[in-house]
Parts: C-alpha cells; structure tokens; sequence
C-alpha cells in the first residue's frame, strides 16, 4: 500500500471522528449501510461507470452536482426535486446542471434491492466521488447516513451558489456562509479539472471588456482568441474544456493553467491574477500547480467538509422513493 493512499485513509477516518462531532450530522459513517443495503457501491459504482462510458463528462457532471446540493439548504438532494419553483429552475442551474437521468437510474435499482433504505442525497455524494474517481482522482471513503430534505429552494440556489462574474472575495463569503474557508474555495475550484462550460458564462471575457482593454488582459491571448472563434456565432450554450490541458482528466492542470493566464473563467483566473485573489488565493493556486499530491490529499479533506454541511436543524427529512419527488 503506497504512502498516498495510506495517508487518504487517514484522512477519511479522522475527519469521520471530527465530524462525527458536529451535532445535526453526527449520524454520517462510512458503513452506515453496511447492513442494510450492501449492494450500494456495486450498484453506484456501475452506473456511474455505464454513464461515464457513454459520455466521460458525466463524471464533472455528477461532481458538480453534489456541490449545488449541499450549498443550498445542506446535502439533502433537494436539488433533485422537480417542479418549476425547484432549484432545478434557478439561474446557476438551468439547462447547466445535469447528471438527474443517473440518479434517477440508481435509485430505481437501489429500489429493488433494497427499498426505501438509500436517500438521494446519499447517492449523489457517492455518485460525485465515483466520477472523480474514474476521471483519475483521488479515491475516498464517502461518509453517509444523510436524509433527503422535504422542500427545495430556488431563491437559495439563485443566492448561495457562486456566479463566475463575481469578485473572489465574495465568492470566499459564500463559501464562508456554508463552514468553508478560503482553502477550501481554491481547492474545491480544482474540480475545474474536468467538465465543460458554456460560452455565456466567459464570453464577457472576450469583447468589450473595459473602457482600456476589449478582451480581459488576465487572459492568454491565444485562448482568446480560439474561444472568440469558439462563441462567435452567439450561441451562449456551446461548450469548452474547462481545462483544456485534459478535459476529461482529473489532474492538477487547472492550477497550472491558471499561472500562464487559461483559466476559463473569470472567477477561476481571479484566484490567482485578481487582486482580492492575489491577496488570499494566489498562494495556495501555485502551492497546487507545484504538487499534484498535496491537491488531491486536500481535495479528499474539502469533499469530505463540503458533504457534511447540513440542513437546517429540525428538518428531519425522510428516504425519498423517487428522487424528484417527496414521499
Ligand atoms: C468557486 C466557485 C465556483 C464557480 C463560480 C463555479 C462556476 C461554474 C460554472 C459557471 C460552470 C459551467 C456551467 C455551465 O456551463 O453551464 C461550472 C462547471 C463545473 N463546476 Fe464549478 N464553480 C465553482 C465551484 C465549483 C466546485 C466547488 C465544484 C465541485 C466541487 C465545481 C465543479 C464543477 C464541475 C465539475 C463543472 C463541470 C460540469 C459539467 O461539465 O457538467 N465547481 N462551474
């Protein structure tokens, strides 16, 4: 066992002690279904791999959408709720977050084998660690037990979710609002190292910029000019590699990108070239471009902080039947 993995066990086991410690979500172990639903991995892991064969962004995809769950009213599948008031409609995730037919195919298997035992918050924490791990990240034990919440929240999704148009300062706020720090802002943005992103979301980097510069001086001018080629036809909804080094390959290139000016977004090229990035970020992105071990050794650590932000207390919840709607 090398010295890597032997130090990500660590990890898990200590930040389950540490956690366990947190009140509302003290029920969250490793084992928690160990009894009751032993077919989970198997069932997860195949699935995500299935979706993954078909299409490899599946597996930023289903990253990413852990992420907006528990940034709005803790991990408790709330986004998967369906309805037009859901967070589904919110701004940061219409027509933008995918991966639902997945979780969807999961809890229909999880079903038959073990009925109303699994919730969907906990499947899309154990789909998310999959696609990281099948893009080539790092493995870790994801800690389990969560409930799916009873009602979603569109107006917490269009206010807690973080815009790549804003400062990074006040995406450390939003981060800071959840129990995450400014560590956890830069290498949580390190899942950037796969998925894609459609023009509308950097394509004011690209043209009248400001009153000095028509495209964003933070960014390599022969990106520019291949992603103004790219969106030149106005279709907000055409997508690129948000680290064009290796799309679909979970790596350490995404801080690199971001020291010779390609980082894709805004808010990711602000960690490092901004000033309230240079004042609080800068640091850590060159620490990461320098040490792809030390990235994933803390990726694990901020996953494991990011599933265990909670709903609010006294909102018990229940095991959905079916994801995209309460029981
Ligand atoms: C730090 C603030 C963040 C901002 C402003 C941000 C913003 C975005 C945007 C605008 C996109 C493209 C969406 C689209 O084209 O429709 C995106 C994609 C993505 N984000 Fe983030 N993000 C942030 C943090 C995170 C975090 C914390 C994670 C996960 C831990 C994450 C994982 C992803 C992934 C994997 C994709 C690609 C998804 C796909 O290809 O389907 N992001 N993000």
């Amino acid at each position: 066992m090398d010295h890597s993995y032997c130090r990500l066990v660590l990890v898990c086991s200590v930040l389950a002690l540490c956690l366990g410690n947190q009140g509302a979500r003290s029920q969250l172990t490793v084992d928690f279904y160990y009894n009751t639903c032993p077919q989970l991995y198997a069932i997860v892991q195949q699935h995500v791999f299935s979706a993954m064969m078909v299409e490899t962004r599946m597996g930023a995809s289903l990253l990413r959408l852990h992420f907006h769950d528990c940034f709005v009213n803790g991990c408790d599948g709330s986004i998967l709720l369906d309805g037009d008031t859901g967070e589904k409609f919110a701004l940061p995730n219409l027509n933008s977050v995918r991966g639902f037919e997945v979780i969807d195919a999961i809890k229909a298997d999880l079903e038959t084998f073990c009925p109303e035992v699994v919730s969907c918050a906990d499947i899309v924490a154990l789909a998310a660690s999959y696609g990281v791990l099948f893009s080539g990240g790092p493995y870790y034990d994801v800690l389990l037990g969560r409930r799916d919440g009873l009602v979603a929240n569109q107006s917490g999704a269009n206010n807690s979710l973080p815009s790549p148009f804003e400062p990074i300062d006040s995406i450390i706020q939003k981060f800071n609002a959840v129990g995450l720090n400014t560590t956890d802002v830069v290498v949580l943005s390190g899942a950037h190292t796969i998925g894609q992103a459609r023009c509308a979301l950097f394509s004011k980097r690209l043209s009248n910029f400001s009153a000095t510069s028509s495209v964003d001086p933070t960014l390599d001018a022969t990106l520019a000019a291949s992603l103004q080629s790219l969106c030149a036809g106005g279709d907000g909804n055409q997508t690129t590699a948000l680290d064009a080094r290796s799309a679909d390959y979970f790596d350490n290139h995404y801080y690199q990108n971001l020291l010779v000016e390609r980082g894709l977004l805004s808010s990711d090229q602000g960690l490092f070239s901004s000033p309230d990035g240079v004042a609080s970020t800068k640091a850590l992105v060159q620490t990461y471009s320098d040490d792809g071990e030390q990235f994933f050794y803390d990726f694990v650590w901020s996953m494991l902080k990011m599933g265990n932000i909670s709903p609010p207390p006294g909102s018990a919840g229940q095991i959905r039947k079916n994801c995209r709607v309460v029981n």
